[in-house]
């Protein structure tokens, strides 16, 4: 990013951390990015890093097709942390030896360091570490010295600080490492040499700077929903080109309640944004009646809603640029453990296909950021926290959360639950605690008494998960008093649901939506 100290290069060999090393090392205010490890050695040099990270990964060394980095890596001049499988490339590559250990280590140690090297600078010479290990280095290459030692790891921590390498075994970059952030920091700052200068002012200022660049004269138009991502991509976009960006948010009837009139108010009335509101709602309730399959659902919700966007946009007359709020995880190419694609679990809705089809080109300002940055962000462009601390919600919205069949009846029943548990939940303050918070309508009916009356009404359940990514989730632990209020405020105010459940099925093995 121009403006900003060289980056570091975070090798991916596969870990599971590797988007957590990246974070951590962006925590530490200088700005990294996430690499395969194959990447030819030209486009790593091409990025001109100040260091490189070695990722862990699920490999040994010594297997068939283990990942291996070009060796030209250790020519370029830059300081190199190798983390766990990374320290065990350096044995394994430049002399040394690594071994599948007697005493596979999973969890916490002890790390004992006399270091002088400087990774270890103002950690404490007795620290708890975390590691995840089966193989280990059994003798270090030639040139480096043991800095660091646990119970079972004689080489936890090693160094050559003539070649600039240093290698630990056990994960820095995790909270059970509590001085890992330190051991970072020292190795981003002091022997890498980096400026803490990677912050939101800074980003903000060099950003504003990118779009005018690409855009040059030309126009903008950006799909807002409403969610962070698009909030913030839109205003950062508008801060730089002004009235040459104009917004389409499209009410598909599958919003939360007051959706329409918050976006409303924030974009149009308080940023000032040419905001076109469109009111699809009968056209997509019509393309979901009678559909209750989840998938039909959402290629249905997908589909219509290009053909709603693409006819808005032809309306607004040329145009050059779609808008859209990509994170850096979308962005990174991922290595897989078994180096196969994942499989598509359920088909997300976007705009894919778009652009092509309209001939425009895509402008992404958000793309090297990770979701806490994108809030932040949006905290230093001005969003109210009730946009930046939003919880993330999908495209084809209460659609898939009205389990069975989508009617405008359904959604309202819907829309009022989840505004209850959402308002108790805030109330509570344990919003921002929580993941995402959600109300599904189940396709069944159950038998209540209210008053003296006998009721036959629909049933929904409450689900609130913990996540750092959403890749997995664990049911929130509510306070009863909280699941209490909730049931008795939604079985008293919303006219036609007379049963509350919570969820508490953790992902694996359940997604986060039902549909
Ligand atoms: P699942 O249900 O797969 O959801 O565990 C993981 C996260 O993705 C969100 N989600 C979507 N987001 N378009 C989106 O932009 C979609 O089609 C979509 N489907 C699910 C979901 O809310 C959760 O945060």
């Amino acid at each position: 990013m121009e403006g900003i100290g060289r980056p570091i290069v975070v090798l991916d060999f596969g870990a599971q951390y590797s988007k957590l090393i990246a974070r951590r090392v962006r925590e530490a205010k200088v700005f990294s990015l996430i690499l395969p490890y194959d990447t030819p050695i030209d486009q790593v040099r091409a990025h001109n890093p100040a260091a490189i990270i070695f990722s862990g990964g699920p490999s040994s060394v010594h297997a068939d097709r283990a990942p291996l980095p070009d060796p030209e890596i250790f020519r370029l001049g830059v300081p190199i942390l190798g983390i766990c499988y990374g320290v065990q490339l350096f044995a394994h590559m430049l002399g040394g030896r690594v071994e599948r250990s007697d005493r596979r280590e999973y969890g916490i140690a002890h790390l004992e360091h006399s270091d002088t090297t400087g990774l270890f600078s103002g950690v404490d010479g007795h620290t708890q570490v975390w590691m995840s290990h089966g193989d280990a280095v059994a003798d270090p290459p030639p040139g480096f010295a043991v800095i660091g030692t646990t119970e079972n790891s004689p080489y936890a921590a090693i160094a050559n600080v003539d070649a600039q390498l240093y290698g630990v075994q056990f994960h820095p970059e995790v909270v059970h490492t509590p001085q890992g952030t330190r051991m970072l920091s020292n190795f981003v700052h002091a022997i890498s040499g980096c400026d803490a200068d990677w912050d939101m002012g800074s980003f903000v200022d060099s950003a504003i700077r990118g779009i005018r660049d690409r855009v040059g004269e030309g126009r903008v138009v950006c799909g807002l929903s409403g969610g962070v991502d698009s909030s913030v991509a839109a205003v950062l976009i508008h801060r730089a080109v002004g009235d040459r960006l104009t917004c389409v948010f499209v009410n598909n009837g599958l919003l939360r309640k007051d959706e329409p009139d918050l976006v409303q108010e924030v974009f149009r009335d308080n940023f000032h944004i040419d905001l076109r509101y469109v009111d699809a709602e009968e056209r997509f309730l019509s393309a979901l009646a009678g559909i209750e399959d989840p998938e039909e659902k959402r290629k249905r919700i997908g589909n219509l809603f290009i053909e709603v966007f693409e006819e808005e946009a032809h309306r607004l007359g040329h145009m050059d640029f779609l808008a859209q709020g990509t994170l850096y995880p979308d962005v990174i190419e991922s290595v897989s453990a078994t180096g196969g694609p994942s499989a598509t679990i359920k088909s997300h809705h976007n705009v894919g296909g778009l652009p092509e089809q309209m001939n425009l080109q895509l402008l992404e300002p958000l793309r090297e950021l990770f979701k806490d940055e994108v809030r932040a962000l949006g905290k230093e462009l001005g969003l109210p926290e009730k946009i930046v601390m939003r919880h993330p919600f999908p495209g084809p919205g209460l659609g898939v959360r009205c389990i069975g069949a989508v009617t405008k009846e359904r959604l309202d029943t819907l829309r009022e639950a989840d505004a209850i548990f959402i308002d108790e939940i805030k109330k509570a303050d344990l919003y921002d605690g929580i993941w995402q918070a959600l109300v599904d309508l189940l396709p069944v009916r159950s038998v209540g008494v209210q008053g003296d009356e006998r009721t036959y009404e629909e049933v929904c359940s409450l689900r609130a998960v913990t996540s750092e990514d959403a890749m997995t989730a664990d049911w929130f632990r509510f306070p009863p008093d909280v699941l209490q209020r909730t049931a008795n405020r939604i079985c008293n105010e919303v006219q036609h649901i007379n049963r509350v459940l919570y969820d508490i099925t953790s992902k694996p093995p359940g997604t986060i939506e039902w549909e």
